[in-house]
């Protein structure tokens, strides 16, 4: 396997700008091989997005930012006018490809803002579109520290060093770099508060299993696996501090939509008095809805659940389900953990009443 480092600072960057296309890393295949994949055309990052190639609500939004680039510049015209138009159709082509990760619909309209408000001609047009999706991808990496930091002011202090539980994976992977939980996690591992990490394997894709874990182990941060069903055990014997999470879409009053059973997660939580963090950027806050109701759920294909690698694990001519999302009711949530600080769920709507966002 080739050395993960891409940087001398160690870091993991899923999306990269380089050479003129972008590098991604390819998440199917880890943890046994890092490998990149070259995308040079708008719709192969739109299938990188929805093969899950690339995955993780910020990361998809960096991604889907430099789709419109890439589709931007295949458009051949000098005309403003009819460059828009195509520009809308690139637009509802990487909209189409996952529905529950707000961060993907923030990215795509402020391109498409950014390209409607330009006064250039369409060649200056799709240079600011370049600048822009970079300006994305480096301001996420700055959020995502933030939060980070930000987090440590929450975390309890009934131990010295905490055992975090998370789920799926909310980490650099998911993100321009660094992590949003994970993030959290590697702020507190920094700072010499962190004992170890919990990782529910995150049943049917296994991202914790696969991409928390492989994230846990090469920055050499103890990690410990466990079946979804186990959370609440390990909480009844004492072994978890504080449960963070990560965000695909925030509603206005604060409910949650995150890898499906993160809301068992947080019930089980409640239920043994820890506290449950939510660790996003406040691009993922949806405020056009006023709760979780209207979050759309992402249903993904049954063979996730029946099948294993060849192994079919069920007998035939049984019915699936597979909703890749739940959301977790604000009530269940003890703070949401931005870059602008930490927010009791009821709060996010009157600190965007103070401020622009
Ligand atoms: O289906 P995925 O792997 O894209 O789902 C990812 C998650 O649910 C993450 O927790 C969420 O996107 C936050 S990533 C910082």
């Amino acid at each position: 396997m080739p050395e993960p480092m891409n940087s001398p600072t160690n870091q993991v960057y899923p999306v990269i700008w380089h050479n003129d296309s972008v590098s991604l890393i390819d998440q199917t295949r880890l943890p046994n091989e890092y490998a990149f994949v070259e995308i040079h055309r708008c719709e192969d990052m739109a299938t990188a997005i929805k093969t899950m190639i690339v995955r993780g609500a910020p990361a998809i939004g960096v991604a889907a930012a430099y789709g419109m680039y890439l589709g931007a510049r295949e458009i051949e015209t000098s005309d403003r006018h009819e460059f828009l138009e195509r520009l809308d159709k690139v637009a509802q082509l990487l909209r189409s490809t996952r529905p529950t990760a707000v961060n993907l619909f923030w990215a795509i309209s402020r391109m498409l803002k950014t390209a409607y408000e330009s006064v250039g001609n369409v060649e200056e047009i799709k240079q600011i579109l370049l600048q822009t999706a970079l300006a994305i991808n480096s301001e996420d990496l700055q959020t995502c520290r933030a939060i980070g930091d930000n987090g440590l002011k929450v975390l309890p202090d009934t131990r010295e060093k905490l055992t975090i539980l998370t789920h799926c994976n909310a980490g650099a992977l998911a993100t321009a770099g660094y992590g949003t939980a994970l993030g959290v996690v590697r702020s507190a591992w920094r700072e010499g508060r962190l004992a170890r990490v919990f990782a529910d394997e995150t049943r049917p894709r296994l991202q914790g299993a696969k991409l928390t874990a492989w994230e846990c182990v090469q920055e050499g941060i103890p990690v410990t696996v466990i079946t979804d069903s186990m959370a609440a055990h390990c909480m009844k014997q004492g072994f978890i501090d504080a449960v963070v999470v990560g965000a695909d879409r925030i509603a206005a009053n604060g409910d949650t939509a995150n890898k499906i059973g993160t809301y068992s997660l947080a019930l089980v939580s409640k239920a043994h008095n820890i506290p449950f963090f939510v660790a996003a950027p406040l691009s993922t806050v949806d405020f056009e809805l006023p709760d979780g109701s209207k979050i759309p759920i992402e249903e993904r294909h049954p063979a996730e659940i029946y099948q294993i690698g060849d192994t079919i694990l069920t007998p035939s001519a049984v019915e699936f389900y597979n909703p890749a999302f739940d959301v977790t009711p604000a009530e269940l949530i003890t703070a949401i953990i931005t870059e602008s600080g930490a927010f009791g769920p009821g709060e996010l709507k009157k600190y965007r009443e103070k401020q622009v966002i």
